[in-house]
């Protein structure tokens, strides 16, 4: 996809990834950042790209583009403010795209990785556009994981007011109260709390994922702006899995329930390549999203993005245990198991597809 204001291909010039040289490159690209002023706000909702945007091509200033974009078969992610979850996400993403050689099978999960570059006086992570073969997407982004919150925010004490506030506007949505009366007294929360709250309220703690953000042709939800919020039993969650397939009518030669079948049978395929994965043994998923796109044509696709906070765990997780402090388990594979037990869920329920 080529935008009005696009700079030319020759300005992608930094970095260019090369596996051979990749712990070199790494450092050397870690080390060459100005900014490293952590975030100044918890992380937002996944920004899912809305197709919008994608059709359109991100509107751009004077020197580069403001936010992620599409081109010519690359995707474009700003790079992170956060040395820390910069190193997170291209750890990872070196290793399954040099995973391609050496048969990793967690590698045809996650977009390949061509480096760190320069688009005008912006940085970013260019990826294969995992949507290049779409057309017009529909798109959903789902949080995996019995906790969205590393092991090390249970040590960040730091009273918070925009996240009460953002808590206090949650619960007007909700239309019910969960912060305490010495948390009103105070206006403030921790970063901590705040995760917990949203993990307790989504189906992150007791299914091990959370549907995060829905675009289709006529609606764009993420979680703090709808009912995914609190998207919690299995009939919300199911609802919202359905939400992102077209309709019968509007798809052409297939049917959304065909696609549903393909999905998990890829999620099947994904659960089998995670479980004889060393990478993914070797590695603490917090905040990493499954990305699924469809379109009406029957095309349907699931991979792993969103990195940022995965983190690797040398001495080996099982991803399938229920997490306690201090031993950094994930809940992985229960969100993944989860999630398949709805799609066949859904997919032997007929009302969902009249
Ligand atoms: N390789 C890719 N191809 C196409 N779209 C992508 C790709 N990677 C990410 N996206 C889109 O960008 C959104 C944000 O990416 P993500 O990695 O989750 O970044 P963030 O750290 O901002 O949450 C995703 O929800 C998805 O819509
Ligand atoms: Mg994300």
């Amino acid at each position: 996809m080529q935008t009005a204001l696009a700079p030319p291909a020759t300005q992608d010039r930094v970095d260019r990834f090369d596996p051979s040289h990749m712990t070199q490159r790494c450092a050397g690209a870690g080390s060459s950042f100005q900014e490293e002023v952590p975030p100044p706000m918890t992380k937002q909702p996944t920004p899912v790209v809305p197709m919008a945007t994608r059709d359109a091509g991100v509107s751009d200033t004077a020197f580069g583009h403001a936010g992620p974009f599409s081109e010519d078969g690359f995707f474009y992610k700003p790079v992170s403010t956060s040395q820390e979850r910069l190193a997170n996400e291209t750890r990872m993403l070196e290793l399954c795209t040099n995973g391609r050689q050496t048969n990793e099978p967690m590698s045809r999960f996650v977009p390949e990785y061509f480096g760190i570059v320069n688009r005008g006086q912006r940085r970013y992570i260019k990826l294969r556009d995992l949507l290049r073969d779409f057309s017009k997407p529909w798109l959903m982004d789902i949080k995996m994981g019995v906790r969205c919150y590393a092991e090390k925010e249970l040590k960040n004490s730091k009273p918070r007011n925009d996240l009460y506030l953002r808590m206090v506007k949650m619960e007007g949505r909700m239309g019910r109260e969960v912060l305490t009366p010495e948390e009103r007294a105070a206006q403030a929360i921790t970063k901590l709390r705040w995760m917990t709250l949203r993990d307790s309220l989504s189906s992150t703690q007791t299914l091990g994922f959370r549907v995060d953000a829905v675009v289709t042709s006529s609606f764009h939800k993420t979680a703090f702006e709808s009912e995914l919020f609190m998207a919690r039993e299995d009939a919300d969650v199911m609802a919202a899995l359905r939400s992102f397939l077209p309709s019968r009518t509007a798809c052409v030669g297939c049917t959304p329930r065909e696609m549903a079948c393909t999905l998990l049978i890829q999620l099947r395929e994904l659960r089998q390549a995670l479980m004889a994965s060393k990478v993914f043994t070797e590695t603490e998923f917090i905040g990493s999203s499954l990305f699924f796109a469809a379109d009406t044509t029957g095309k349907v696709g699931v991979w792993m993005i969103d990195f940022n906070v995965t983190s690797a765990c040398d001495t080996g997780l099982r991803h399938d245990i229920p997490w306690e402090a201090g031993n950094r388990e994930d809940g992985y594979l229960i969100g993944l198991r989860n999630l398949e037990r709805l799609w066949e869920l859904l997919i032997s329920q007929d009302e969902h597809w009249q």
